[in-house]
């Protein structure tokens, strides 16, 4: 297995993950369909800066160009067979010399409100951390993204400062990012306080 330069692997490739209501696997090309059937609304992508997809095409596209190479996992429901969201620990931008990824994820908007994605980053939280052996993981969002904001603090991430006009969003304006971070040590304190 490729190492990093930290020495530690990679995303492990195929490494399926499961929690209470979810199953997590890594996107594949059929999957394309389903991503297209959330990824269209366009009540989803710009939240996270990316435009609603045009086709099943743009889909497919996308998971090969962006969700194969950083092995993003696809989201289902234990109890349906079919694609609800995408959820990766990416190339942390504002960390390059620190051992950590970035986490990302986007949600279909009918499952909303149900705790799910919460669920689903606490999961690849601790992956990350346990697996991976990342030091640190990195998240940001839109000053907007009041719901993101929400799942971010629920998981305990630290807010660091906002980076005013940093991320070029998909219609080609200037965002401002608020910048978080959870550290392995904060991760392992949270940890044991709900072992109690
Ligand atoms: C952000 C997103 C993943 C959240 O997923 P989710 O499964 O609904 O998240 P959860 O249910 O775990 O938590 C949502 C939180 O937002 C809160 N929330 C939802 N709508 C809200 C609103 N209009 N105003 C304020 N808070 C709101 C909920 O109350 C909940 O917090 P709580 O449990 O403290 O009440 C989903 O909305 C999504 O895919 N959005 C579009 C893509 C995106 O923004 N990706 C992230 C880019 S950084």
């Amino acid at each position: 297995m490729e190492k990093d330069r930290h020495g530690n692997k990679e995303v492990c490739p195929m490494k399926s993950l499961e929690t209470e209501r979810l199953t997590l696997k890594m996107f594949t090309l059929e999957d394309a369909e389903e991503l297209y059937a959330y990824a269209r609304n366009p009540n989803v992508g710009p939240h996270a800066g990316w435009s609603p997809h045009k086709s099943v095409h743009e889909s497919k596209e996308i998971i090969k160009q962006l969700f194969i190479p950083v092995e993003t996992w696809a989201i289902r429901l234990k109890d349906q067979d079919r694609v609800i969201g995408s959820i990766g620990l990416e190339h942390d931008k504002y960390r390059p010399d620190a051992n950590s990824k970035e986490l990302g994820y986007s949600l279909a908007e009918e499952f909303w409100r149900q705790g799910i994605m919460t669920e689903a980053a606490k999961e690849v939280i601790r992956f990350g951390f346990e697996e991976l052996a990342l030091e640190q993981i990195g998240i940001c969002t839109g000053t907007a993204n009041i719901r993101s904001q929400s799942v971010i603090r629920k998981c305990g991430f630290k807010y660091e400062g906002t980076i005013r006009r940093t991320y070029k969003i998909y219609d080609g304006t200037l965002r401002d990012s608020m910048v978080y971070s959870l550290l392995k040590e904060e991760y392992e304190a949270m940890k044991e306080k709900e072992e109690q």
